[in-house]
């Protein structure tokens, strides 16, 4: 089931999502969390770093995994998603080391690389609650559109549309890797509770297929619609341009 929220504006939504991760925390200490980078959740990282500081939040036993990283970009690249993820979370917060899972996209046997991943998660998971961003494309972690849907961590390339939309990070287009590593549809489907944020109005067309009632691997965000807890926040710009129209409006 989707349950959709509308919320003002930008850091309203970054708050409350904020709020209910912590929530989520303080209910189960050793809570499992799936991350998203992107600039999506930037807010919702800067109001966890807030909360941690009001002491409102405590990290010690959570336990992380990312959805993705780029091929080729070493851990210490700006760009890669682990640098992005100790900037504006990790360093600011008391999560322990060994408790940060993040797919290698420096790697040199491709197969051992997902395998290895696959398998923290087997031994981790399920992931209790999954943050999500949403490509313009319809993109969940990397998973691109395609004709079919890949359930385990696997290698993609990446979209036309990605690079030219992620390319706003780089210096130019060429810049931007062509491959990625990427958590599968299988183990973002198997988490507990989703929790995907979209604050774009570029977001909109991929946002409608999730209440279209239709599976399009063209749209990899429609699978959602299989799953039982999704929570989706957008903000009240990208709501007016969306098709459905929910019958509970939050708006704190
Ligand atoms: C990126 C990431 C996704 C992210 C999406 C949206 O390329 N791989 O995990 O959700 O694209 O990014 P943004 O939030 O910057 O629009």
């Amino acid at each position: 089931m989707i349950q959709l929220a509308i919320f003002e504006d930008y850091q309203t939504l970054s708050r409350q999502a904020a709020i209910y991760i912590a929530d989520r925390i303080k209910q189960k200490p050793n809570t499992i969390l799936g991350l998203a980078t992107g600039s999506t959740p930037l807010g919702l990282y800067e109001e966890l770093v807030s909360l941690h500081k009001a002491k409102k939040v405590n990290f010690s036993e959570v336990v992380t995994f990312n959805l993705d990283e780029y091929a080729s970009l070493p851990k210490e690249h700006p760009q890669s998603y682990y640098y992005f993820m100790q900037q504006h979370l990790f360093s600011k917060v008391n999560i322990q080391l060994h408790n940060i899972h993040f797919p290698e996209g420096m790697f040199h046997d491709a197969n051992h690389a997902c395998q290895l991943y696959e398998q923290q998660l087997l031994e981790n998971g399920p992931i209790d609650l999954q943050i999500l961003g949403i490509g313009s494309n319809g993109h969940i972690g990397f998973n691109e559109p395609a004709d079919r849907m890949t359930l385990q961590t696997h290698i993609t390339d990446l979209a036309d549309r990605t690079i030219v939309d992620n390319a706003r990070f780089f210096n130019d287009e060429t810049e931007v890797p062509r491959k990625a590593i990427t958590m599968g549809i299988g183990s973002i489907m198997k988490a507990k509770t989703i929790l995907l944020l979209a604050n774009n109005e570029t977001k909109t067309a991929a946002l409608n297929a999730l209440f279209s009632g239709v599976i399009d691997p063209n749209i990899p965000a429609s699978i959602l619609q299989l799953h039982e807890n999704v929570l989706v926040f957008v903000n009240s710009d990208v709501a007016k341009h969306l098709k459905y129209r929910p019958t509970a409006l939050m708006n704190k």
